[in-house]
């Protein structure tokens, strides 16, 4: 009876071709509204970044980076040679500053931090601007560190440093927060401490990822699309520049270099069909989102990321455990049923509490391929309050886990896809190229090159940058994009051969860093 039940579960989360093909038409519609519309599901928000770094610049910048598992700092030499070294330190955001009362508490951790990484790393730099401010004087330009602060969260960019928070995501909540210059708050933060740091841009993760793979990609047509799989999940890809018909005079800064014909546009897919037009809907999608922070928005998001498939899968557990017939996780239905299971859940399992299962637990699942399961056994034993699990109900827990995780990489697929078709790559493969994409700055360390299977002249290879937890570390996650890419027509197989996805780890921060250097550049007209 388990099995069927498990079988029964796992089949809500179906997803199949003819779901994936009208989702992605009306990704690619809403894409195409996005662009000319505000307020729009897909906010297709401008980023006002147009160029790239040609690896001949030198200097020290910095970039943090908020809104993944952790809060990081870190440092980037450019050494004006194409390559850089850089330094970093992370800490996990404390959960209760996810919810603070006032902004002011979050961003003045953030100042705290980004001052403890200067006296632990730049000791020089930052002892001799508090001496230069005991004697009154002002900081020299060198003293001052250039900031690309990663901020992935939807913001309405306004110019390179300046933009005004639109929603939080990803479990953040902090009301007056919303409405405001981000850059603003952590200036205000950074100067409080008097720390010689000025936020000279402000980047979206899947933007920073997007900027550094493509120093990474060896192609010829420069990367199309950086995308975020992680906590949360969104996509920002290189769009023309007058496609973007929502940027008209009056609220367009012109303070970009328009030569390229270009613009990094940051899609916000985490938001895509929340009126649930094409989207999956089981009972337990429908109950985590009536329980979150922000009801009825970030639906593809909640399908998605890592912040959620964990829930998904305690929803679904819960429900199993409500049929009081069914000898799933208890021993005291067993003799009934016939079926021997051992297995007990004890009353304070965190499989009873919202949020209480985390999404690696799926990752563990789909990485043990039985039969007895020693691994999601002793898992759920350690970190779930659950002992002597039997393989029946461990097996009926993958089964579900697998199904959750199979539909979320079926749905990445469905954006991927929206956006190699609707941005044309698949007809003109070099559209869009400079030779600054291709020549540049070296890899970010860690950089893991994968996929682009067969023998694909480099120019017809579509490029993409990935990032995030989800991506890493879920096994077979790429196998079921790419098996949802080649379902989708105007793709099929020679289409999802071309499309190659490389990991950038980290990316974001010396994409951040990129970007802050660039804005240097133009700010100072150099
Ligand atoms: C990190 C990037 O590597 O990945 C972040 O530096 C990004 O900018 C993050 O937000 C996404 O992954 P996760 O799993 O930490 O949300
Ligand atoms: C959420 C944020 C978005 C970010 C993504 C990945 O969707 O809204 O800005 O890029 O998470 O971190």
């Amino acid at each position: 009876a388990l099995v069927e039940q498990a079988k029964r579960v796992s089949n809500e989360f179906d997803f199949d071709a003819d779901h994936v093909r009208k989702a992605v038409k009306e990704f690619i519609r809403e894409m195409d509204e996005g662009l000319h519309t505000t307020g729009t599901e897909l906010s297709q928000i401008p980023t006002y970044v147009t160029a790239v770094p040609n690896g001949t610049e030198k200097g020290l910048y910095m970039a943090v980076d908020l809104g993944g598992t952790n809060f990081r700092v870190c440092s980037i030499q450019l050494h004006g040679n194409t390559t850089f070294s850089l330094t970093q330190s992370k800490v996990a955001i404390p959960r209760e500053l996810m919810v603070a009362k006032t902004s002011t508490e979050l961003f003045s951790f953030l100042a705290k931090q980004i001052e403890a990484f200067l006296k632990a790393h730049h000791e020089d730099h930052y002892f001799s601007h508090i001496k230069r401010r005991e004697t009154g004087d002002k900081a020299t330009e060198e003293e001052i560190f250039n900031l690309g602060f990663t901020f992935s969260f939807p913001v309405q960019q306004i110019g390179i440093n300046k933009g005004l928070l639109m929603r939080w995501t990803k479990g953040f909540d902090i009301d007056d927060a919303v409405g405001k210059d981000v850059c603003a708050l952590l200036q205000t933060e950074i100067d409080a401490l008097h720390l010689p740091v000025r936020v000279a841009a402000l980047v979206n993760d899947t933007v920073g990822t997007l900027m550094a793979r493509s120093y990474t990609s060896p192609g010829k047509t420069g990367t199309l699309l950086g995308a975020i799989f992680g906590t949360g999940t969104n996509g920002a890809y290189v769009e023309k520049l007058d496609k973007v018909t929502k940027l008209t005079s009056s609220n367009d800064s012109g303070a970009y270099d328009k030569s390229t014909g270009e613009m990094i546009v940051n899609t916000e897919w985490g938001s895509f069909d929340n009126a649930l037009r094409t989207l999956p809907n089981t009972p337990y999608d429908t109950e985590l989102d009536a329980k979150s922070v922000n009801p009825g928005i970030q639906m593809f998001e909640k399908r998605i990321s890592g912040m959620f498939l964990g829930e998904i899968l305690r929803l679904a557990i819960v429900g199993l455990l409500k049929d009081p017939k069914l000898p799933f996780l208890r021993d005291e239905h067993s003799a009934q049923n016939d079926v021997h299971s051992t297995t007990q859940i004890h009353d304070d399992s965190p499989i009873y509490n919202q949020w209480g299962v985390d999404t690696s637990f799926l990752s563990i699942c789909a990485g043990d391929h039985g039969p007895s399961y020693q691994i999601i056994k002793q898992t759920l034993d350690r970190d779930y309050g659950v002992s002597a699990v039997s393989a029946e109900d461990a097996e009926a827990i993958r089964e579900i886990a697998g199904a959750i995780g199979k539909r979320a990489a079926r749905l990445a697929a469905v954006a991927i896809a929206g956006i190699v078709i609707n941005t044309g790559r698949l007809n003109s493969p070099t559209a869009g190229a400079t030779t600054e994409q291709k020549e540049g700055i070296a890899p970010p360390r860690g950089t893991v090159e994968s996929s682009g299977k067969g023998d694909i002249p480099e120019e017809d290879i579509i490029d993409i940058g990935v990032d995030g937890s989800l991506v890493e570390f879920y096994p077979g996650f790429e196998d079921h994009v790419r098996q949802a890419l080649r379902e989708v027509e105007e793709i099929g197989e020679t289409g999802e051969k071309r499309i190659r996805i490389g990991i950038a780890k980290d990316g974001s921060g010396v994409g951040a860093a990129l970007i802050a250097l660039v804005a240097g550049r133009v700010a100072t007209g150099n």
